[in-house]
């Protein structure tokens, strides 16, 4: 915003003259005695080493997150956490005070945040005195957690996901995984930032921007792509704004992010998290995912948000595919490692990673190998040269072969358009019905929105998702049902279960390089799920990349057993490919490139 200098003058000016007459009417004698103790207690005299980032500091020290009460946070899983707020040594409003705090001091560099909840601290003390009585819900009793904003909150908090369209409309309830957490005693702290629209508006465009968020950078590498559309809900776990966040994935929006900040994602089957609420792209591929540092902590949070919703039919099909009790109970240690069977499909994905990132994620395998697994390589997708693009995450792959109606885009361009009018139609307090409306107001707005290509940096192609999905009309047509049936047997039982049942082998996962994000890209349209643990950065970018298990629909507890076993593996073994030994640099943190840079070597 740049207001003129006159009304800043004249704003002023007014300003003045309702104090001077304030004065004037108040009638009171006040005490001015110590007036400089007072503004004297409110300066920062030293203020390093955290809320400045000290000039040439190591890393370690340039933005070091303040103890909490006494008590080392940074890092903290949330089983800590809650054995200090068990032991008294913190209360859950201490520790919402201390991560806000961590926002304040990381904001203007990382931008993770989009909007703080000015009730955080009230439903904390709420938590507090209801642990005071004896009453802890769950693991996440009085734990702050943030939402990326294309996720509803019925509260005094924006759900926009990051389009000014949407700033001041009302939403009908919370979304129904807010809901859930917010039952099992979660404290929602802040909304997320994020690619605009889930990046379904552009195809050209910098990742992680928005127009109300700005753009969010990950504290490896300012000045490249920090991976999204679920941005900020990686980078705030990674920089310990937040122990642990959700977001959401059409297609890799939760695996890329988490794996470029190196926390771990899980990408749940479509189907097991309620998408009520949710701003969405595709009823075929949207799926909620969490963040954590740890699996343990990420499948906290899922365990609080998975469930049957009547508001979305989808969430039907996981009856008799979860489990009792949640997935806490398949979290395993290195042992389980001892007799697993994991495919490769080399030349589906492995063999398009790049070199260095191979040989760090073949190493790893290579201790799988040692603790007793079984490596089958191989293990290849049957259709993998129709659907995997060798040059790079393309949604619009089938297009570019030829066969629009062999293309992902095809049908979420078709969803989109009457996914999103189902979603405005249970707003109230906004103008916005229709993608059209929308569209419109990014063309009105042009200065913030770039609705048009070549005026604002983050968006270089203007709103051209928009336009695509607009041109459709919604219309369900042949081309429509040719590409949805085409992508969904070639990457469900034409292609991840046919490579799970590899020449009659079954194998209990698939390993994936995600940096590859094609190899998420496939995963997505089968609405199958995927988690990703942290393996190490690149030399040249220093930008993390991560390891990953695919498997088949609703197979979320092996995926948990075997990631949660090989981040015991790393870890107990000493191994360097462990988060801790791969922390961020900080380094450029005043660099402030937009667009973030998106293709570069070990980017
Ligand atoms: C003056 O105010 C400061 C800060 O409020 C306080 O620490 C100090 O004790 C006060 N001194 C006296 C003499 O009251
Ligand atoms: C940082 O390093 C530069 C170059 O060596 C030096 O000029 C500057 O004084 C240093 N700043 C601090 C705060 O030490
Ligand atoms: C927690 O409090 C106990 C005493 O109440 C103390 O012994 C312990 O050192 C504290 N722990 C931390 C991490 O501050
Ligand atoms: C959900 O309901 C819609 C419309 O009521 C229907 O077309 C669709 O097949 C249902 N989906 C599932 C997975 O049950
Ligand atoms: C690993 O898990 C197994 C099975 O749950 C258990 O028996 C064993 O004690 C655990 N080992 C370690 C080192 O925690
Ligand atoms: C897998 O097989 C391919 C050849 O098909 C080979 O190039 C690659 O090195 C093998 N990888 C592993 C981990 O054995
Ligand atoms: C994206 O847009 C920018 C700015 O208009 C342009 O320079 C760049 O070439 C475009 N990239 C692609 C891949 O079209
Ligand atoms: C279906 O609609 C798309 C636009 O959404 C169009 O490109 C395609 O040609 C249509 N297909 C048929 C068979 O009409
Ligand atoms: C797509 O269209 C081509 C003809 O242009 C046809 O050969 C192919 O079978 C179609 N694909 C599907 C999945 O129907
Ligand atoms: C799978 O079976 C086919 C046909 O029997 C064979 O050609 C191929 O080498 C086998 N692949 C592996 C990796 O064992
Ligand atoms: C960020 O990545 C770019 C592109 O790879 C690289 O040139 C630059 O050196 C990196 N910056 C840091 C701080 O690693």
């Amino acid at each position: 915003m740049h207001p003129q200098p006159t009304s800043h003058a004249s704003g002023r000016v007014a300003c003045v003259l309702a104090l001077a007459s304030l004065v004037r009417a108040s009638s009171a004698t006040y005490n001015t005695a110590n007036a400089s103790g007072l503004a004297n207690s409110q300066l920062l005299t030293d203020p390093f080493p955290y809320y400045f980032p000290r000039e040439n500091a190591s890393a370690a020290k340039l933005f070091a997150m303040p103890t909490c009460n006494g008590v080392t946070i940074e890092d903290a899983t949330i089983d800590e956490l809650q054995s200090y707020m068990a032991s008294g040594n913190l209360t859950s409003e201490q520790l919402v005070t201390c991560y806000m705090q961590r926002n304040f001091q990381t904001t203007e560099y990382i931008h993770s945040i989009l909007e703080m909840n000015p009730d955080a601290l009230a439903i904390a003390a709420t938590l507090d005195a209801e642990r005071k009585d004896g009453q802890v819900r769950s693991p996440l009793h009085g734990i702050p957690f943030i939402v990326k904003d294309n996720i509803a909150s019925k509260d005094k908090m924006q759900t926009t996901a990051g389009s000014w369209a949407l700033q001041g409309s009302v939403v009908p309830r919370d979304a129904h995984v807010v809901h859930k957490l917010r039952q099992a005693g979660a404290v929602l702290m802040g909304k997320a930032t994020l690619s605009e629209w889930a990046d379904m508006r552009s195809n050209n465009y910098s990742e992680g921007y928005s127009g109300r968020g700005g753009q969010a950078r990950s504290s490896y590498n300012f000045t490249v792509n920090p991976g999204g559309s679920s941005s900020g809900s990686a980078i705030a776990v990674s920089n310990n704004v937040v122990p642990f966040a959700l977001g959401t994935e059409t297609d890799g929006s939760v695996i890329n992010p988490a794996e470029r900040n190196a926390v771990v994602g899980i990408k749940p089957t479509v189907g097991l998290t309620s998408r009520n609420g949710v701003i969405p792209e595709s009823t075929h591929q949207d799926t909620v995912g969490a963040f954590g540092k740890t699996v343990r902590d990420a499948v906290y949070a899922l365990d609080a948000i998975y469930g049957v919703d009547s508001r979305d039919n989808y969430t039907s099909a996981q009856v008799g595919k979860t489990p009792g009790g949640g997935f806490v109970q398949y979290l395993a240690n290195s042992t389980a490692l001892k007799g697993a069977k994991f495919g490769i499909p080399w030349a589906s994905f492995w063999a398009l990673a790049d070199q260095e990132q191979l040989d760090y994620l073949l190493d790893i395998v290579s201790l799988l190998e040692k603790a007793g697994a079984t490596i089958v390589n191989g293990t290849e997708l049957p259709y993998y040269k129709e659907i995997v693009s060798p040059d790079g995450w393309n949604w619009d792959y089938g297009t570019t072969r030829g066969y629009s109606n062999e293309s992902e885009y095809s049908y979420v361009k078709v969803d989109f358009y009457n996914n999103i009018a189902t979603y405005l139609s249970e707003l109230s307090n906004t103008p916005m019905r229709s993608l059209a409306d929308i569209v419109q107001y990014n063309i009105d707005n042009v200065g913030t929105e770039g609705g048009t290509p070549g005026i604002h940096p983050a968006f270089g192609s203007g709103q051209d998702g928009f336009l695509a999905s607009l041109a459709t009309g919604g219309i369900m047509n042949e081309t429509y049902w040719q590409a949805l049936g085409f992508c969904q047997r070639t990457t469900r039982e034409d292609g991840i279960d046919a490579a799970l049942l590899h020449n009659g082998t079954k194998l209990d996962a698939l390993l994936a390089p995600p940096d590859v994000a094609q190899s998420i890209q496939i995963a997505a349209q089968a609405g199958y799920p995927v988690i990703t643990i942290p393996a190490y950065v690149h030399s040249l970018s220093g930008m993390p990349f991560g390891f990953a298990f695919m498997g088949t629909a609703f197979s979320e507890a092996t995926l948990i057993k075997y990631a949660s076993a090989t981040e015991h593996l790393l870890a107990s073994s000493g191994s360097k490919y462990q988060r801790k030994h791969t922390p961020p640099q900080w380094e450029g943190y005043l660099e402030r490139v937009i667009p973030t840079v998106a293709q570069c070597t070990g980017c």
